[in-house]
């Protein structure tokens, strides 16, 4: 990865360190073998999956969650955490037992419908057994009782996740999976739900999770409890909780909330300047994208040596302080912010769609930089087109396979993808096509052949050998031309 550019490629290298990956990520995409282009194996769901063919036993089928309520006690000193989750969901399926996700922890007490019900721990899964069965169509409410102290995850192939000790407090966050080390959960993206967030810290510490902030109020043995709330449907991944010493700070933009926080411990300046510039930058990426989903703004930088990466936690991304070292940075910010209207608007319907996020959220970064009076989006694809290395050409974006998420074909090949359709079908379709995209899936999920359908719909034009070549290829297509 010497020849990375841009900050986020570098974001990925940091990503792969974390995860434990190979110091070289060259030898890993090649001992992968190529994916059929379009094809995923099937994976029956069971209860303990959802049917992601990439991970398994990731999320949980038979049910569907409409809102999480959290609420968590948290000492850095002591590193305790004591939560008290409620789900509260709807069953698919008679569910004479279901599972949730939750890695680590105790758990104390588990109800349904406010009966106590059997539970036992099968690795990362809390296997629940109501006194009664939940019918199909009912909705239920669990409520889960649990304390210990919070360990990351190692996902099967890409690495760690979740809840994390620092210096002075704690960051939960990760991708694909890291919500299930701080609370039982759905974990997969195919379940959105609404969150409110509950949580109470030391006072003194800042408590930052997503969505709208509902202030603050002491609590018992001298903490302060801080509540957010997110209503628009998130993605698990996308829930994140930021504990430690933080200079805030909060303004309103178009009637919405903003609140940043940026860690005590680093110097006053680029960090601060790059995260002012979000409503700028969202202000901007509304012209191309459409209206800004969510009901809050804001971003939050974190000085903590293992966190080398940024995430696009809705409505609120969270940056490791690398990415401003070197002064000023918007690129990190336009991409974290684009993702909010794709990856967390819109979400992947299953990991191997991953490209919709990452080559949409690239792509925007390329934007910015022309609208900013840098390099030209064509400019930039050009660079890109002509020195991508073999590793890109091979890799196909739309299916990578899992051990290649996050590898540079998702995102530069994923955005060569966007440009060489915007090439292909003329500024006025593909600027149409974009703010349909967003519309049409707002608050949902997706996948790339429903992105190709509506292209065509859009554009008026068949399209699926520009995709075959671009999203599913193992070679690197002709120069795009305009049809
Ligand atoms: N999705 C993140 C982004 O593009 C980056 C990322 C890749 C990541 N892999 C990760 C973040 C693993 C956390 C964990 O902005
Ligand atoms: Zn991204």
């Amino acid at each position: 990865m010497s020849r990375n550019r841009r900050g986020l490629a570098l974001l990925v290298t940091g990503a792969l360190a974390l995860a434990g990956c190979t110091a070289d990520p060259a030898p890993r995409r090649e001992s992968r073998s190529t994916p059929t282009p379009g094809a995923t194996p099937s994976v029956t769901p069971g209860p303990a999956g959802v049917g992601d063919p990439y991970f398994p036993t990731a999320g949980n089928s038979g049910y569907d969650v409409e809102r999480y309520t959290l609420k968590v006690r948290y000492d850095p000193a002591s590193d305790e955490l004591r939560g008290d989750a409620t789900v509260r969901a709807t069953a698919g399926a008679d569910l004479p037992l279901f599972h949730l996700d939750l890695a680590g922890l105790t758990v104390r007490r588990v109800t349904v419908d406010g009966v106590p019900a059997r539970h036992t721990r099968e690795g990362t899964e809390l296997v629940v057994t109501p006194a009664a069965p939940v019918r199909a169509g009912a909705a239920f409410t669990v409520q889960v009782g649990y304390d210990g102290r919070p360990e990351p995850l190692r996902n099967e192939t890409i690495g760690e996740g979740g809840w994390l000790h620092t210096a002075d407090g704690a960051v939960a966050l990760g991708q694909p999976e890291s919500a299930s080390t701080w609370f039982p959960v759905n974990d997969h993206p195919s379940d959105k739900a609404a969150y409110d967030f509950e949580i109470t810290v030391p006072k003194g510490l800042v408590a930052v999770a997503n969505g709208v902030p509902g202030g603050q109020r002491p609590a018992a043995g001298g903490f302060t409890t801080w509540r957010w709330s997110e209503a628009a449907p998130m993605a698990s991944y996308l829930s994140t909780v930021v504990i430690g010493k933080y200079r805030t700070s909060t303004g309103e933009h178009q009637g919405r909330p903003v609140f940043s926080a940026v860690a005590s411990s680093l110097p006053r300046g680029a960090a601060d300047d790059s995260i002012a510039r979000t409503v700028a930058v969202a202000d901007y990426l509304e012209s191309v994208f459409g209206p800004y989903p969510f009901a809050a703004y804001g971003g939050v930088v974190v000085d903590e040596p293992r966190i080398r990466y940024a995430l696009e936690t809705q409505s609120r991304p969270v940056y490791s302080a690398n990415f401003f070292r070197g002064g000023e940075n918007t690129g990190v910010v336009a991409h974290e912010l684009a993702h909010q209207w794709f990856g967390d608007s819109v979400s992947v319907a299953r990991w191997a769609d991953i490209w919709l996020n990452e080559g949409l959220a690239t792509y925007a970064e390329w934007l910015w930089a022309e609208h900013e009076g840098r390099d030209t989006a064509q400019a930039t694809f050009d660079q890109e087109y002509t020195t991508a290395d073999d590793a890109v050409w091979r890799v196909p974006p739309a299916a990578p396979g899992a051990a290649n998420l996050f590898s540079e074909s998702v995102y530069q090949r994923g955005a060569m993808a966007v440009h060489a359709l915007r090439v292909t079908v003329g500024d006025d379709a593909f600027f149409r096509l974009l703010k349909t995209w967003a519309a049409e899936k707002r608050n949902g999920n997706a996948t790339t052949a429903e992105f190709v359908a509506t292209a065509e719909r859009v554009c008026g034009q068949q399209l699926d050998d520009l995709f075959a070549a671009w999203l599913y290829g193992t070679e690197r297509p002709g120069p795009p031309t305009r049809r």
